[in-house]
């Protein structure tokens, strides 16, 4: 059942049941593989977008990486997800892994919530299952008993222009998590919301992730989102993007959001990253 703000029960949000496709990246009893960056840099061309990218996230856990608009943030998840090779550097999911290889074990949450305009809600949360070969029928029976938990109960039929924004966003965020895969990568996941429905949101994303660990890698502009939900958050430079800082976040996704916001040690960390993005120093 779901809370007002969409905070999910106690079961796992994903049981062995509704998810067969769990890839086996993930080793037996840890929340999913370390993901290593090591000296990464991107070129476009002549333009310099990613240098020297140092990044290790352990199992289980949520780095959050803010950076200035056109600083290289999307380029490195698609990178990390395998749908782009790097120019130069390493990395590793597990294991050291070529970008076709490192496909199978992620899932890409792009910008905007590309959500396909003719599918009902429930038939795009299951296209990650369709992809792997499910059939309809047995897709749309994994991806319903979710929808209840994900507040969209009544909605299953609806085509995606009849939702509101943060409908749509909790479709296409089932969508990533349907595909099953080990490592979450989420591109400004809320960003088209409002403050309001942004901060349901992350409330709600924190007790998702609490019932259901994965290493995520979470992009965002928005320095209160990323201190708000990871457990560390990198800030980048602007192009080419460099990792200027990292901060580490005590202690991430309290369920009373406002309470841990407007605490001073927030606070603290907060202006660090603020100042950081300014060109400073943590
Ligand atoms: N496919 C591409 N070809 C050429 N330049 C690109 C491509 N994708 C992104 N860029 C450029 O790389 C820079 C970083 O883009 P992006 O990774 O989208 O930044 P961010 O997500 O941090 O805003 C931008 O200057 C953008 O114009
Ligand atoms: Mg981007």
């Amino acid at each position: 059942m779901l809370s007002k703000t969409g905070a999910p029960s106690k079961e796992p949000l994903i049981s062995s049941a509704a998810n067969g496709a769990r890839h086996a990246a993930a080793a037996p009893g840890t929340a999913g593989p370390v993901v290593e960056i090591r000296g990464v840099g991107h070129r476009f061309g002549e333009l310099q977008v990613l240098e020297q990218i140092e990044l290790a996230v352990p199992a289980g856990e949520v780095l959050g990486i803010v950076g200035p608009s056109g600083c290289g943030k999307s380029t490195l998840l698609e990178i990390v997800a395998g749908l782009r090779a790097q120019s130069d550097g390493t990395v590793s999911i597990g294991v050291p892994r070529g970008a076709p290889d490192r496909l199978p074990a992620c899932a890409l949450m792009p910008q905007g919530d590309l959500l396909l305009p003719w599918l009902s809600a429930v038939d795009n949360a299951s296209l990650a299952l369709r992809l792997a070969g499910v059939s309809r029928g047995e897709a749309r029976r994994r991806v319903a008993p979710l929808f209840e938990r994900l507040g969209l109960s009544g909605f299953e039929q609806a085509r995606p222009r009849e939702l509101s924004g943060g409908m749509r966003q909790r479709v296409a965020f089932l969508r990533t998590l349907m595909a099953g895969k080990p490592v979450l990568l989420l591109d400004e996941p809320f960003a088209s919301l409002d403050a309001i429905t942004r901060a349901e949101m992350q409330t709600w994303l924190a007790a998702v992730l609490a019932e259901d660990a994965h290493t995520v890698l979470l992009v965002t502009h928005d320095v209160e989102e990323a201190l708000y939900l990871s457990d560390r958050v990198a800030v980048m430079s602007p192009r080419p993007g460099r990792i200027a800082a990292q901060l580490e976040v005590p202690a991430p996704r309290d369920p009373d959001r406002a309470a841990a916001v407007t605490s001073a040690e927030f606070a603290e960390l907060k202006q660090s990253a603020l100042r950081v993005l300014a060109g400073g120093s943590a």
